[in-house]
């Protein structure tokens, strides 16, 4: 990617030979000659980097590094400094000043330290993009006192490191807050594995968390490791926990228990250090008075138990997701939606949501593709009754 340069000094003829010198070494070049047009420039421009002259027929150069500091951009400035004039340069670079050559200015020596603003400037450019994505991984809460509530203990056992049960209706947003609990702790950068205990056959659960060894059954020719060794120093999330067969239960809370781990077939202890998480749309409790969930495993998953309400029941959240929907389908379609009319938004307000959030995210994307391509009306939603 080329980069985008300001060059204010007052002397046209200077201006415009570095202008020509550098836009024929692939530089996005533009030049002014006074401090208010620099200024203009820069907020309407986001020029990635200044060549600044010192003296400038409106006022001294150097006074811009304030004004650029707080600046999202904040482009590095070269000053061009006339010659002798050391205390100023220097002055200048405790201000923030990302260079300063001095007049008249050598065309090698501005290359340099163009390579190096350049540096500066594109491991910025990553960050930000580093953001971005991590943005697009942002669990959106709301306003709601139950979302803010939820968020703040799901930080703490992110700290902590401890085992969380997450409970909610379907499409509340279960998984997603998983993710965000790894992804705030201090196990972001190791796995997480999550692993569906209703999609995987009973028989097989076992082998599919602990691995097996080779022969350990009819079809294992090789040993296998389990997605609990995968997971290790990182995060397991065990999604519909309440598919867990009761031996598969006893089993599993012998593991965390021990913090260790006998492959299917295996005698040796393997050690694993997972952090778990486990997610159920069904009451727990229920399964418990029923026989069908264990007490003992209960407790030890639900260190700390976090609820994640209906979307009907934390409505005034709604306007915020609809928001975030809109602008995630325009950067991912490439589309332009602009608003949602109100009586729109008072339908998808209104309505009782039994998908919750996954439905509203599902209703948002097809109303795009459905509306005039600026505002989403109420005849492009889906049937909200
Ligand atoms: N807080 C949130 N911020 C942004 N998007 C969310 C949020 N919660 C849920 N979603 C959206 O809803 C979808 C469903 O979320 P998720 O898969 O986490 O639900 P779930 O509670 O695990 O549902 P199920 O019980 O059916 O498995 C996600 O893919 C995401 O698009
Ligand atoms: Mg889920």
């Amino acid at each position: 990617m080329s980069l985008t340069i300001l060059i204010v000094d007052d002397e046209e003829s200077f201006r415009k030979n570095t202008e020509n010198y550098l836009a024929a070494r692939g530089y996005e070049v533009s030049g002014v000659g006074t401090l208010a047009e620099a200024r203009e420039n820069l907020t309407k421009n986001s020029a990635e980097l200044v060549l600044l002259d010192v003296q400038l027929p409106d006022g001294y150069g150097p006074n811009l590094l304030y004004e650029t500091a707080s600046m999202p951009s904040r482009p590095p400035i070269i000053l061009m400094t006339a010659h002798g004039d050391i205390e100023m340069a220097v002055d200048a670079m405790k201000n923030g000043a990302h260079d300063f050559l001095t007049k008249p200015i050598q065309y090698v020596q501005l290359e340099k330290s163009i390579q190096r603003a350049n540096e500066l400037v594109s491991m910025r450019r990553e960050l930000q993009h580093f953001r971005q994505v991590q943005k697009t991984r942002d669990f959106i809460t709301g306003n709601s006192l139950a979302m803010k509530q939820v968020i703040n203990m799901a930080q703490r056992a992110a700290t902590a490191s401890v085992s969380v049960l997450v409970t909610g209706e379907t499409g509340t947003g279960k998984e997603v807050l998983a993710k965000f609990i790894h992804q705030s702790g201090p196990r972001s950068s190791k796995p997480f594995i999550a692993i569906n205990c209703a999609a995987i056959q009973p028989t097989m659960l076992e082998a599919e968390l602990f691995g097996y060894e080779a022969g350990a059954f009819t079809g294992a020719d090789r040993k296998k490791h389990g997605l609990m060794e995968v997971a290790d120093g990182g995060v397991l999330f065990l999604d519909e926990i309440s598919s867990m067969p009761l031996d598969m239960q006893a089993k599993l809370l012998r593991v965390l228990e021990e913090r260790a781990l006998r492959r299917v077939g295996g005698t040796v202890l393997i050690r694993v250090d997972v952090q778990v998480l486990a997610a159920s749309n069904r009451n727990l409790k229920t399964g418990i008075k029923d026989g069908n969930f264990r007490e003992d495993l209960y407790y030890r998953l639900k260190v700390v138990d976090l609820h994640l309400p209906a979307l009907r029941d934390r409505k005034e959240d709604i306007p915020e997701l609809v928001g975030y929907f809109v602008r995630k389908c325009n950067a991912q379609q490439g589309m332009n939606v602009r608003d949602v009319t109100p009586r729109a938004m008072e339908k998808m307000i209104e309505y009782r949501w039994p998908g919750n959030i996954r439905e509203l995210s599902n209703s948002i994307e097809r109303a795009m593709l459905f509306c005039n391509g600026e505002v989403i009306d109420l005849a492009d939603l889906p049937d909200l009754d």
